[in-house]
């Protein structure tokens, strides 16, 4: 998520004139402090802390506060509305249907707020994701292992580094399998409540707009036609790795050369 904080988070925050924002899934907080730049922000930040002890990150923070935790058990609780959340946690279909269905449920975010979501796109947009297996009810959980993702592959392999420190599940696709699958299952039980587009860069911004009256801001309408071109090129480039991956991966090779 960190990767759109500067090019579009800080600018559509901003224009929207949010004011209550929740991270969920801060890893080291960097995005955080960078979103702080925006001074009349406050951000409540959701994380078991996995990855750093963010309590001592966050001191001295009066404009961060900090709830260490599950996503699921966290959002079951707390009752304070926000503008906008920011969903960058556990990347599989459960938490992620289950973090906007009680978004949802339990009124959590305003009217005209948004939910940006990160890794929509290839690698965990069709494949779950588990930082706590055991934390997922057995029922939900694919099989999984800590090995690699291949571009345009389902099977993992022992081969490919990609990712591979992660529990992944063993296959892509099929129901109630990765991040997308799982908003747009939540979408498909919201009638008409939301927009949702996604913007196809770096593993893909998904972003969810709540508009009962079906007014979208101009910052989603200007995001939205962005989108568009981004998407295009993704689109092309998904073409050529999947069909000719021989002279797309010699043109690869050649580019860094030259660059
Ligand atoms: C991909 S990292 C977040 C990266 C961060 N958003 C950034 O842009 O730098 C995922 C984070 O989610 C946290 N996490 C894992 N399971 C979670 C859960 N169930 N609820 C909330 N956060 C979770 C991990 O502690 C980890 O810090």
């Amino acid at each position: 998520m960190k990767y759109f904080i500067d090019s579009i988070l800080k600018p559509f925050i901003t224009e929207c004139g949010y004011q209550h924002v929740c991270e969920i899934g801060a890893s080291e907080g960097q995005g955080t402090h960078k979103l702080l730049e925006i001074d009349s922000i406050d951000i409540a930040v959701v994380d078991p802390c996995l990855d750093t002890d963010l309590s001592q990150k966050f001191r001295d923070n009066k404009r961060i506060s900090l709830c260490q935790g599950l996503s699921l058990d966290v959002l079951g609780r707390i009752s304070n509305q926000f503008d906008c959340f920011l969903i960058d946690g556990d990347h599989n279909w459960y938490t992620v249907y289950n973090e906007l269905r009680l978004i949802d449920e339990r009124g959590l975010i305003t009217e005209g707020g948004t939910i940006f979501f990160h890794d929509v796109c290839w690698p965990y947009g069709r494949r779950d994701m588990y930082y706590q297996p055991e934390q997922i009810p057995k029922e939900f959980v694919h099989p999984y292992e800590k090995q690699g993702i291949v571009y345009g592959q389902s099977e993992l392999s022992s081969r490919s580094k990609v990712n591979a420190e992660y529990y992944n599940a063993v296959y892509e696709g099929g129901p109630r399998n990765g991040v997308l699958t799982a908003i747009e299952d939540f979408l498909k039980e919201s009638v008409g409540q939301y927009r949702f587009f996604c913007l196809k860069k770096e593993f893909g911004l998904g972003v969810l707009h709540k508009s009962t009256g079906g007014n979208r801001t101009a910052a989603f309408n200007k995001l939205l036609q962005r989108s568009k071109y981004t998407n295009a090129l993704y689109d092309m480039k998904d073409v050529a790795k999947t069909r000719l991956p021989v002279p797309y991966s010699f043109l690869r090779r050649l580019r860094r050369m030259i660059m």
